[in-house]
């Protein structure tokens, strides 16, 4: 009986000893035949229960068996080498060519924004950030927008009911420009000041080719003493020479907003057609890249600053628009589409 399931023991262990692909493998096949607990170990300790006569010849082949079991061990551990497991699963090739992946790149909107601000900043203006939901207030009352004023019309936008609003709360809404941002930066740093604001802006527009409801603007100013007209186009002559080449000429022809007087529409020679006229420029010349102006008095005394002392000039690019000039682009709602077959060609 016992010799029986001695045999039985060392088939099966040698066996699965046999199939052991590891070392971590054949050190819990030792375990489970010649451990403490073992099978073998088992079998072996009930040998001292057996009558006096078979008592010899079992211990005898059970020695036997617990030899070959060790030894077929020590012969598999030999043949596994170094494999052992948990760090074979962990081995690694490094001459193994690995599969490439695209680091991507930034956005042709942040590209030219950075442009921008590093032309900016060499000419000692600060980069600001503005809220993107903006009060009633910054956004249109303090720029001389009041409710009833038509040029509400241009810029209608996303409204927070007033049903989400606490008692005494703001008018929330999206702000359309970034040009609240005159007003918060004057009450924060005073004058004199210089200052930029890339940012997202929004506007309910019925989207099409030349209209989108998010978009991208860069608003500038500088406020300080005796700032004329005259600083105004120096200042975006720098930059158009910067992003266009040393031979563009600016043009500024009158156009209102609420919020400058004078204002203006500032235009740049086409760097296609360097103003003989092409399909860029619709066959003009000149480029609309951006609105100008001197500050309104009474956006400057909502900001604080008294118009009687200070004077300053703001403007506001259009950084999709200058985006689309430059890379001949149609469609305007492709900048926010997603689509990797367009963002993958910058
Ligand atoms: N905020 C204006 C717009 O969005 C642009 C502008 C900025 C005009 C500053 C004049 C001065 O159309």
């Amino acid at each position: 009986m016992t010799q029986e399931k001695l045999q039985q023991i060392k088939a099966r262990a040698l066996g699965e000893i046999g199939k052991a692909a590891d070392q971590n493998q054949l050190q819990n096949l030792e375990i489970k035949y010649l451990g403490r607990k073992g099978e073998l170990t088992g079998v072996l300790r009930t040998i001292g229960e057996l009558p006096q006569e078979e008592r010899g010849r079992m211990g005898n082949f059970a020695n036997q068996v617990k030899q070959e079991i060790t030894a077929a061990i020590g012969r598999a551990r030999e043949v596994l080498g170094g494999k052992s497991g948990g760090l074979e699963k962990e081995w690694i090739d490094v001459t193994a060519s690995k599969s490439k992946r695209s680091l991507g790149h930034l956005h042709p909107i942040s590209n030219i924004q950075y442009k921008l601000e590093e032309i900016f900043s060499s000419m000692g203006f600060m980069v600001l950030d503005g809220p993107e939901l903006e009060s009633d207030y910054y956004n249109f009352e303090a720029l001389n927008i009041p409710s009833w004023h038509p040029a509400r019309d241009m810029q209608d936008t996303f409204y927070v009911e007033p049903a989400y609003r606490q008692a005494g709360e703001e008018n929330l809404l999206m702000r359309t420009h970034t040009s609240p941002m005159q007003v918060r930066t004057m009450e924060k740093y005073g004058a004199p000041v210089k200052a930029i604001v890339p940012g997202r802006c929004f506007r309910n527009e019925a989207t099409d080719a030349r209209h989108e409801h998010t978009l991208y603007q860069m608003e500038g100013f500088m406020i300080d003493k005796n700032i004329s007209f005259a600083n105004l186009k120096a200042v975006l002559e720098v930059v158009a020479k910067k992003l266009y080449g040393e031979e563009t000429k600016v043009r500024l022809r009158p156009k209102f907003y609420p919020f400058v007087e004078p204002g203006v529409n500032g235009e740049v020679t086409c760097f296609l057609c360097k103003g003989a006229g092409c399909r860029v420029c619709k066959k003009t010349g000149w480029l609309e890249i951006f609105g100008a102006g001197m500050i309104h008095p009474d956006v400057l005394r909502a900001g604080g600053i008294d118009p009687a002392r200070w004077s300053g000039f703001a403007f506001g690019f259009g950084l999709m628009r200058l985006v689309m000039l430059k890379y001949g682009i149609d469609d305007i709602r492709l900048f926010c589409g997603g689509d990797l077959r367009f963002l993958n060609q910058f």
